[in-house]
């Protein structure tokens, strides 16, 4: 079992050349094992935020902390299967890039395949799959390096509804099995009313924390819990949260 990563920020900043101050002095702590959704208006810097975390991208002040030797994984948008490799050996690229034996990568990526429901699928190409299909690929990619920390992109903001909802449920059982800490960022406040426990809500650019939400909502997320007054409580509250944010 997985304790999950806690994340820290102190005073980070991020500044671009032609895009001005994005992040200005941004503190965050995020418990380990928590299950986070961060949204906010277009623009803001949440793809920053998540790529300051990462460590795909360095602050121009301040400090990220992770807890000890954590392992992160990231989730794109865009799934970025290589198009040539099949499902297994896109998912166990991950270890192959970290110099795992092929028999101990293999069996890994197998098991992270099951883990999303694609047991079935592995000699498949990318262009035979659904977009679906793909984003759980990527997902499986994420988990074949068991992270602590799973970051997450608006990783299913492009899938039709009822897929999307499916994956938000196996997103959720994972996190629930794994431990991990994720951090999700999307733009939908359903989502993230459904997966997450606590919603950060940033402003307009630079990023501040406009609120800090704790969902208080079942443990066990059903897709019956959607249609339930609680749920619309809590879909609400986040709603308005971000409308007083400026999105
Ligand atoms: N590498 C870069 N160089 C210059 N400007 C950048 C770079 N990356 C991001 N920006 C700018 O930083 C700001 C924040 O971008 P970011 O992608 O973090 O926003 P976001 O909150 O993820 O938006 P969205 O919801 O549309 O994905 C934008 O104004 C963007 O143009
Ligand atoms: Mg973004």
């Amino acid at each position: 079992m997985v304790a999950g990563a806690s994340v820290h920020t102190a005073g980070l900043r991020r500044v671009f050349d032609k895009g001005g101050v994005v992040i200005d002095d941004l503190d965050l702590e995020i418990a380990a094992g928590s299950f986070v959704a961060l949204l906010g208006p277009s623009g803001c810097g949440k793809s920053t935020l998540l790529r300051l975390v990462a460590g795909l991208d360095a602050p121009d002040a301040g400090t990220v902390t992770l807890a000890k030797n954590a392992r992160v994984a990231f989730v794109f948008q865009d799934a970025h299967l290589l198009p040539w490799r099949d499902v297994l050996h896109n998912t166990a690229l991950p270890l192959e890039l970290a110099k795992v034996g092929v028999t101990e990568r293999l069996r890994e990526a197998r098991d992270a395949l099951a883990a999303v429901g694609l047991a079935d699928a592995s000699d498949k190409l990318p262009h035979e799959l659904s977009g679906g299909m793909r984003m759980r690929v990527s997902l499986a990619r994420a988990l074949v390096t068991k992270p602590d920390l799973l970051l997450l992109d608006e990783p299913f903001a492009a899938l039709d509804e009822m897929t999307r909802q499916r994956l938000d449920d196996q997103l959720r059982e994972l996190w629930s099995q794994l431990g991990l800490t994720v951090m999700f960022v999307t733009h939908s406040v359903d989502e993230a009313a459904y997966l997450a426990e606590r919603a950060l809500v940033f402003s307009s650019r630079p990023a501040r924390i406009v609120a800090d939400l704790l969902f208080e909502l079942p443990r066990e997320r059903t897709v019956a819990l959607r249609a339930e007054a609680v749920f619309a409580k809590e879909a609400r509250g986040l709603r308005v949260a971000l409308e007083k944010g400026g999105a």
